[in-house]
């Protein structure tokens, strides 16, 4: 199999060059490295791959590839597919970018959890997929055990994201503003006898501060956190916090959300001074009152990925923490108990890497399925 890579120098898209020379992927197709910016350059020396870097925008250099993975973005995606369509291409198309995510020809592909969905999608003959939302892919990983049991009737999710979704400059801009903070107290840090009214006046100061970096997020995220995350959809909700019931239910092969059947999801997105881990707090309302051992026990058995935390402070506080799993495919699920509201309502706090789970994983795992090598 011939496969184009689009967008594999991108934050996702190293991440993704990276999990497929560590699982030894690219020893099972016939590379071509595609860029928009530097066609002829050198591409990266991987095995089989063409040794030069051709256009992305090349139509017929594209079509000569089976299958096209893309981290490149929605833009590329929405100007590209169309055209090599209208072309008459029928290769593979995997999609990092929420672009054709929702299109009814594509399917959104995360195999541990939706594995029957996507072969039953292949077997139709779909050849569209698409990455989910990294918060929804990420909830679903940790919820896979009651999701299996459609034990959910209905479940907020309130975020705690990452810089990282937001893109590289985001992430380096939050350090920057960290750096920013520390100069403006690093006196007063130094002196024992310094006060921490003193203090925080200083560091409030520097965040207030016209001079803080914030290009990209336009606000501090440093010592603070961001309330809204992606468009204003202008009826209350944010364009992330829309993405969690649509996907859900389409990657469960489930009604959409307000018709019977479907699970109800909503909550709040907010952005915080993390790096790379989405974290989110779970409130949900189970179709039956459940003891809470088969609770984690179907948590626990889902899948390999997925950890059940202790709700003990020591396992919470090392465990269920984004720095912890930064960088790692666990997903922990944790602070589990029943709520004062009934025995129905459980709560659970959740943490995964959203560039590994949340973006190129599932990538690099259809492209396996594609090739019939179980990933
Ligand atoms: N939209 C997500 C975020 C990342 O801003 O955190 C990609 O799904």
């Amino acid at each position: 199999m011939r496969v184009g890579f689009v967008g594999w120098r991108g934050m996702v898209g190293s991440v993704l060059m990276e999990r497929m020379q560590q699982e030894g992927d690219f020893a099972l197709v016939e590379s071509a490295f595609f860029s928009t910016s530097n066609a002829g350059g050198a591409a990266p020396k991987v095995a089989g791959a063409d040794p030069v870097l051709k256009n992305a925008e090349d139509l017929a250099a594209l079509a000569a590839c089976d299958t096209i993975i893309t981290c490149q973005g929605g833009d590329y995606s929405n100007a590209i597919y169309p055209k090599l369509h209208a072309a008459g291409w029928r290769g593979y198309w995997i999609d990092a970018a929420s672009a054709l995510r929702m299109a009814d020809d594509a399917t959104i592909i995360l195999d541990p959890v939706n594995r029957p969905t996507i072969d039953a999608a292949l077997q139709a003959g779909v050849k569209t997929f698409a990455g989910a939302n990294c918060t929804v892919g990420l909830m679903m990983m940790a919820l896979d055990g009651l999701l299996r049991a459609d034990l959910i009737e209905w479940v907020t999710a309130m975020t705690y994201q990452a810089a990282s979704g937001a893109g590289a400059p985001n992430m380096r801009e939050l350090v920057a503003q960290m750096g920013y903070a520390h100069a403006a107290a690093k006196k007063l840090l130094a002196d024992p006898k310094s006060g921490i009214l003193e203090i925080d006046r200083a560091v409030t100061a520097a965040l207030r501060s016209d001079q803080l970096p914030q290009e990209n997020f336009t606000v501090p995220l440093a010592g603070s956190l961001i309330t809204w995350i992606d468009k204003d959809l202008g009826n209350g909700v944010s364009r992330e916090e829309s993405k969690a019931a649509a996907e859900l239910n389409k990657m469960l092969g489930k009604p959409p959300m307000g018709q019977p059947g479907a699970v109800v999801v909503d909550g709040l997105c907010v952005r915080v001074g993390s790096m790379r881990c989405h974290s989110q707090a779970l409130t949900m309302k189970l179709k039956r009152d459940l003891p809470l051992a088969e609770i984690e026990r179907l948590l626990a058995a889902a899948n390999p990925w997925v950890r059940v935390i202790p709700n003990k402070r020591e396992d919470s506080i090392r465990e269920l923490s984004p720095v912890r799993v930064n960088g790692t495919l666990e997903v922990p699920i944790g602070r589990l108990r029943k709520l004062a509201m009934g025995g129905e309502y459980l709560s659970a706090f959740t943490v995964g890497d959203q560039l590994l789970w949340g973006a190129a994983e599932p990538l690099r795992r259809m492209l396996r399925i594609l090739l019939g090598r179980e990933p």
